[in-house]
């Protein structure tokens, strides 16, 4: 968020043309080819959790979401279980904080957290079809307030506060459930993930009067352990990688959409996959969404999990500190390489 420029401010204003920094000639004429032989897997986290749960645990479904973490690094999660409330309340205070005049909200932009896009690092590069509030928010002391606002949504703090720690204890559960797939200690991989940074994304894509042009987010693949998002307003418009072709999630009714980040790609040594992902924009509408990002703890050697690295397995990755994993995602930032290229 160094450039706080707003492209809601920027669309509020009625242009005849779009600006020639969003504009993606990549992407015109680009055929998104949809089938529904070739959907984001659906798990139901109600058949993989033990308690209380009638119909018992579902190895079928344990099967899917290996499968899903193996070939698609995505999959929607539905009957999750996370406070409806605390959706609900994180729901309207997003759609609140984005409806602010954009004078508060750029109370909220500073150097790396804050209101505004990111990583813009030269004049020259292309810009994204979107705003962004971006903060830490676990544990507390990674919290920069400064860039929270500071009175409206009025209950802003409270609602993070509950939809964090939801997150949070999801977070948890589907570490857990990675390792029993994979045949590694629970526990211990579950430690992996404690007390490690949760930071949030909201995003805010304005419609756009010629959508073909430009991309909400340009293609990335997450640099963190898991990331879960939520959508606000069922409009649609995230794409991702797979067999080749980019494939439009349709989100499910009061579903998250869970991927698999750069380092869980690198501690299973490959065998889940961090997959490329963009956004699109509607020609009408707005969309709005949340992406809650889990980082491994800093202490954890970011490598392939030695436990992995049987029976004459190679390392598809080098390990580096958190510190090391840190710098090299800064600077890849530079040149454009995804970070799972340079520790290849
Ligand atoms: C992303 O964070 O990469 C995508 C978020 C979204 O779907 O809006
Ligand atoms: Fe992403």
């Amino acid at each position: 968020s160094i450039d706080a420029s707003s492209v809601q401010d920027l669309v509020s204003k009625n242009l005849e043309t779009i600006p020639s920094r969003y504009i993606r000639p990549e992407i015109d004429g680009e055929i998104v080819v949809t089938s529904i032989d070739n959907e984001v897997p659906v798990i139901d986290l109600s058949k993989l959790i033990l308690d209380g749960n009638k119909g018992g645990f579902s190895n079928e479904e344990m099967k899917k979401l290996h499968l899903a973490c193996q070939e698609w690094g995505f999959f929607q999660l539905v009957n999750h279980g996370v406070d409806e409330e605390a959706m609900k309340k994180m729901v309207e205070d997003v759609m609140e904080f984005f409806e602010l005049p954009v004078e508060l909200k750029k109370e909220c932009s500073s150097e790396i957290e804050g209101y505004g896009q990111a990583f813009v690092l030269s004049e020259e590069q292309k810009l994204d079809w979107g705003d962004m509030l971006y903060f830490s928010t676990r544990p507390d002391s990674a919290r920069n307030y400064k860039v929270w606002p500071a009175h409206r949504p009025l209950t802003f703090r409270e609602t993070v506060n509950k939809y964090s720690s939801e997150m949070e204890r999801m977070k948890t559960i589907l570490v857990g459930l990675m390792a029993k797939n994979l045949g590694i200690d629970q526990g211990k991989f579950i430690d992996l993930f404690k007390d490690g940074l949760q930071s949030m994304r909201l995003n805010y894509y304005p419609p756009c009067p010629d959508p073909s042009k430009v991309l909400g987010i340009s293609p990335h693949s997450d640099a963190t352990g898991i990331t879960i998002l939520l959508q606000l307003n069922e409009v649609d418009g995230l794409q991702i990688r797979h067999d080749g072709n980019w494939v439009p999630v349709k989100m499910l009714p009061g579903a998250l959409l869970v991927n698999i980040g750069d380092v869980i790609e690198i501690l299973s040594n490959g065998i889940y996959k961090s997959i490329e992902h963009r956004v699109v924009i509607n020609k009408e509408k707005e969309r709005i969404s949340v992406a809650t990002f889990h980082e491994a703890h800093k202490s954890v050697l970011v490598g392939p999990l030695p436990e992995l690295i049987v029976d004459g397995e190679t390392e598809m990755y080098r390990s580096v500190t958190s510190d090391e994993f840190l710098k090299l995602l800064l600077s890849q930032k530079l040149d454009g390489k995804s970070l799972l290229d340079v520790l290849k």
